[in-house]
């Protein structure tokens, strides 16, 4: 894995898993605009306590974006989402709260621990009702899933070397309409530089060419730098 092990600037005793060392000038950025936009939040902040206390890696979207995730959801009044790669549960918390009461969201996750803590994090924040965690190797999951049961959205934030498979289960899955985002699309840069080639870059690369020739599908990659370093979101419109 092409991870470097650092240490955020404003928490030095957190380690940071990311692919690039934060900027102190993009961490307060983050601060800035999040003090404007983003209320303190009790259980995103203990969702992501408890993920640290139990040792999962803090590989969860950044605030800003996850109410973007959240926004988006909201914008096409999507009432089923589906998500592959749960981890703590920090962005299914956003969605949990974008969709109606009656409303869902699906979350695969390899590790049973991972989910038990995210589990634990739903409990907390009061969404345990709208969440349902499928374990196990979501390339297996998915395909038990029914595809007469449509989701508005679909996340992609799994292990990056199987984009392209969950990406194709995802367009089996959402509806026409709906929307596929595929996280860390960019890795500080890493997919486009030819002097790179591990099982990751390719998993992204793998999705972009397959991409470029699927006509049911418009897409575009937006670039997100954060706290968390420079890295993209891909946007699928499924047409
Ligand atoms: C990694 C995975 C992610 O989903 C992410 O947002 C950042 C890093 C990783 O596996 O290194
Ligand atoms: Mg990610």
């Amino acid at each position: 894995m092409s991870n470097t092990e650092t240490t955020h600037p404003q928490h030095p005793h957190r380690r940071f898993a990311m692919l690039s060392k934060p900027d102190p000038n993009w961490v307060r950025s983050d601060d800035f605009h999040a003090s404007f936009l983003i209320p303190k939040d009790d259980a995103l902040e203990r969702s992501l306590k408890y993920s640290d206390e139990n040792g999962l890696p803090e590989i969860n979207v950044h605030a800003g974006q996850g109410k973007l995730l959240h926004l988006l959801a909201r914008s096409i009044g999507a009432k089923r989402i589906l998500e592959v790669g749960t981890l703590g549960g920090y962005s299914t918390i956003w969605f949990a709260r974008a969709v109606p009461e009656d409303g869902q969201v699906i979350t695969c996750e390899l590790k049973e621990n991972f989910a038990e803590v995210a589990r634990n994090n739903f409990e907390y924040a009061g969404v345990a009702n709208k969440v349902k965690v499928l374990v196990g190797p979501a390339a297996e999951t998915l395909q038990t899933l029914p595809s007469d049961e449509k989701f508005d959205f679909a996340f992609i934030d799994a292990d990056k070397a199987s984009n392209l498979t969950y990406f194709l289960q995802a367009k089996r899955l959402v509806r026409r309409g709906g929307i596929i985002i595929v996280d860390n699309v960019i890795r500080n840069g890493t997919v486009a530089n030819p002097d790179i080639d591990d099982e990751n870059v390719r998993g992204v690369r793998n999705l972009l060419a397959h991409i470029k020739e699927d006509k049911e599908v418009d897409a575009t990659t937006i670039g997100t730098v954060s706290e968390k370093g420079y890295d993209g979101f891909l946007y699928a419109l499924y047409l």
